[in-house]
């Protein structure tokens, strides 16, 4: 594990009330993950993800993958819960935007601990988010809790590779993300089983190298206009996170850093 150790929720919570959270969205739009509606897609099929089926989706930012679990997958109901009050406000809108209220919750709390009941959900779902969550073992064990027996867990994230990054890296590529700790598979594999979970697949999607030429390609041909007019057209900024950009385009391009795939049951 990689860790940065003045990194906090509180860090996270002012990135995603604020001008760095909309880049993201600029850049990946509404579904802030690599690979947006494809990578959901592909997560939900290889997990299984039933008709009918009720779920919590662990930092639902805006509930883009709630929304396209209920249009997509016809599920039946979806709880969010994510910490950032500015998140949930336009989650909250957007589903009634586009008319799924009745079938969406949303709870403003830390996902390691979200009070919500146990054992209450057929699957538990999170996209590229948990690299955010400072205590991964209290979140494994909390998804863990919330599901049922039978029950599916499957999420995507930001991982750290085959390939291990200097300890410079790490800390700059950290701070850059505001990540407190990245996890490798075999790390969230370990704390899986260590909540009773049997996985069933986890691996490198491979998407990381190929998406990140796509945002640096928007940012610096297309929306560069957008982008400035939200760092308050700070061009000195701008050009050091285009740098950043790149910096993890080399970190994807070998590997030691990856997006994540992973699907655990829990035992009937
Ligand atoms: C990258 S966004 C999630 C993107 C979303 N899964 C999607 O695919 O569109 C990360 C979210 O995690 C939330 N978050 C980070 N740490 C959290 C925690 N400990 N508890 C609850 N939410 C957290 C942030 O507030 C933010 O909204």
């Amino acid at each position: 594990m990689q860790r940065h150790p003045d990194i906090h929720l509180a860090n996270v919570q002012t990135v995603y009330a604020g001008p760095e959270g909309r880049l993201w969205e600029l850049l990946m739009g509404e579904q802030i993950h690599i690979g947006g509606i494809s990578s959901s897609l592909d997560l939900a099929e290889r997990a299984g993800i039933q008709a009918g089926w009720r779920g919590v989706d662990l930092c639902c930012c805006s509930g883009a993958g709630m929304r396209f679990l209920l249009r997509f997958r016809n599920v039946a109901h979806m709880t969010g819960v994510d910490a950032t009050p500015a998140v949930l406000q336009l989650a909250r809108q957007r589903a009634a935007d586009e008319g799924v209220t009745a079938a969406t919750t949303f709870i403003e709390a830390d996902v390691c601990r979200t009070g919500l009941p146990d054992a209450a959900f057929d699957f538990v779902w999170g996209e590229d988010a948990w690299c955010y969550v400072e205590e991964k073992p209290a979140l494994i064990a909390e998804a863990a809790r919330l599901l049922r027996p039978g029950g599916v867990m499957a999420f995507t994230d930001w991982m750290e590779g085959t390939q291990p990054m200097s300890a410079a890296e790490a800390k700059r590529y950290l701070a850059f993300m505001k990540f407190p700790n990245i996890l490798t598979l075999a790390e969230y594999t370990a704390l899986l089983e260590r909540a009773g979970c049997k996985v069933q697949l986890a691996h490198d999607t491979a998407r990381f190298p190929r998406y990140v030429p796509l945002y640096l390609d928007m940012i610096e041909k297309q929306l560069t206009y957008d982008a400035l007019k939200i760092v308050g057209f700070d061009q000195a900024l701008a050009a050091s996170l285009i740098g950043e950009m790149r910096f993890l385009h080399s970190l994807a391009e070998t590997r030691r850093i990856i997006q994540g795939l992973i699907v655990a049951t829990k035992p009937a």
